[in-house]
């Protein structure tokens, strides 16, 4: 079985899973590993991509109990199994059921109406009937493994409808739900031909958690406009047969901190290191881009103005050199194949044009790598760029913070991730605004070693202050709470 950094298994001790079921449940999409079967039809898992399993599995290991979700695989049944202190409950989905819930309806209607638009939601009424069938089974599994009273954790888009077909299942369990990517404002949500069933779904679970104030605030705005529910500051009470209380609050997520930093400043993420910079011809200036191949992470713009930065003379190709790193994610989705096409066009001009003979100034890697190796290009990040249009949080740029040693790399990052409400010091940038990014960029690469340091002291310690675990016992603590969580709210 795989194993990541971090060994230690269920390490507060709390038994999670009784002969009843499991106590503490999490549910989403995808289960922490992916099942892969190579050509020789050896099966291999894989650490699933993205930043909802990078920060889960640690409340996981630490806490035990059950996670449900889809292996990765089309067409495969696959028993539960035990993994790293909890155990892994599959739900299997067919392949007619990842073209039509996973690629049609989660990514290819929700991602990017949910992220502003940046690209064109496409409507389909049968990927919306597949969406309720997997909801649905996802909502049957979760009702058959969890325990009496048991808490149960849903987890993002593709499983919006889940609380409340497990409400109508089983009333006795306490439901949370957090939304990993952003929420629109009315003025998009409301495009969504099925947006009551979407919002009625999520108030099935008693506490429903976003990245940010402003995504529960519209939220609450679209409850008391399109459903007869009485809202009444960050909480709606439900009118009909089920009068329960649907608290919405904001709940930044954040990494395992330590974790991190363990794993950077370990002998082989430091050899790693070391071999990168050789490989790369030990330039004098490293800037980093690293991110999955999507749409929303503002690729495009970010490599055309390194591009004209490069072109223009303003960093010499033979001392600097900016490494992309672009796992592939989501590749039979349209837009994600145009945007590879783009990169790999964008890319290879600006290498033909700028630059000689010998290493490019732009380090291109298609690929994903393991979570050492990542450390290690986060070590040797003079210049971190993490420039989306829209993202919820964005962990790539609180992974770079634990990662980077002492206080000399600095952090660029884009306005429209939810991480620069946190991360106030960081050098920010419009992402659209490709002059501005230039600026920027250049103003991170030579500002003062006093300004830099100060910035990021203020952003290590924001890090270290607020890790997953702090995340996880917040909501949690909220959720056994049920409506009595004191009389604040921060959805505003
Ligand atoms: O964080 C958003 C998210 O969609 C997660 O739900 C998901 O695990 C991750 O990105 C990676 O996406 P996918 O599961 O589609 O590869």
């Amino acid at each position: 079985m795989y194993k990541d950094f971090q060994e230690e298994t269920n390490v507060n001790n709390t038994p999670q899973s009784t002969e009843q079921g499991a106590t503490f449940v999490v549910v989403a999409n995808r289960l922490p590993v992916d099942r892969i079967v190579g050509e020789d039809g050896e099966i291999d898992w894989q650490t699933a991509p993205g930043g909802l399993v990078t920060a889960l599995e640690p409340v996981m290991r630490q806490r035990g109990g059950s996670w449900v979700g889809w292996h990765g695989a089309p067409d495969e049944e696959v028993e539960p199994f035990e993994h790293d202190g909890y155990t892994i409950e599959p739900v299997p989905l067919s392949a007619q059921e990842v073209v039509e819930y996973y690629e049609g309806f989660s990514n290819a209607t929700l991602w990017p109406l949910y992220h502003d638009s940046v690209a064109f939601p496409e409507y389909h009424r049968e990927w919306y009937e597949a969406y309720e069938v997997v909801n649905q089974r996802f909502a049957e599994k979760t009702a058959q493994v969890a325990a009496h009273g048991a808490t149960v954790w849903v987890q993002d888009y593709q499983l919006q409808l889940v609380p409340r077909m497990l409400r109508e299942l089983r009333p006795d369990l306490n439901i949370g739900f957090f939304l990993h990517i952003p929420f629109p404002p009315m003025e998009l949500f409301d495009q969504l031909p099925w947006r009551v069933e979407m919002l009625e779904g999520l108030l099935g679970a008693d506490l429903v958690g976003f990245q940010v104030p402003g995504g529960a605030s519209n939220f609450l705005r679209l409850v008391r406009r399109r459903t007869e529910h009485r809202v009444d500051r960050d909480r709606a009470k439900l009118v009909g047969p089920d009068q329960h209380t649907c608290v919405a609050r904001a709940y930044p997520i954040s990494i395992d901190t330590q974790g991190f930093a363990d794993l950077a400043n370990s002998p082989e993420a430091i050899a790693e290191a070391e071999q990168l910079l050789a490989d790369l011809g030990n330039p004098s200036k490293v800037f980093v881009g690293i991110d999955r191949l999507d749409y929303t992470k503002g690729l495009r713009q970010r490599v055309r103005a390194m591009g004209e930065l490069f072109s223009e003379g303003t960093l010499d190709p033979h001392d600097t050199v900016f490494l992309q790193v672009a796992t592939p994610s989501r590749e039979r989705v349209d837009e994600y194949r145009r945007l590879r096409d783009d990169i790999d066009l964008l890319v290879g001009r600006i290498n033909s044009e700028v630059g000689g003979v010998g290493r490019p100034p732009i380090v291109y890697l298609h690929a994903s790598f393991p979570r050492a190796t990542m450390a290690a290009m986060y070590r040797i990040a003079d210049v971190m760029i993490v420039t989306p249009l829209r993202d919820g949080m964005n962990l790539v740029a609180k992974e770079y913070i634990a990662c980077n040693p002492g206080l000399d790399g600095a952090l660029v990052l884009s306005e429209f991730a939810g991480a620069a409400r946190e991360l106030r010091q960081a050098y920010m940038v419009n992402p659209y605004d490709l002059n501005g990014m230039k600026e920027v960029v250049m103003k991170a690469a030579t500002d003062s070693t006093q300004n830099r340091r100060r910035r990021m002291r203020a952003l290590k310690k924001q890090v270290s202050e607020n890790t997953i675990d702090k995340w996880a016992d917040k909501f949690l603590t909220d959720l056994d709470a049920k409506g009595d969580m004191g009389k604040d709210t921060n959805a505003g």
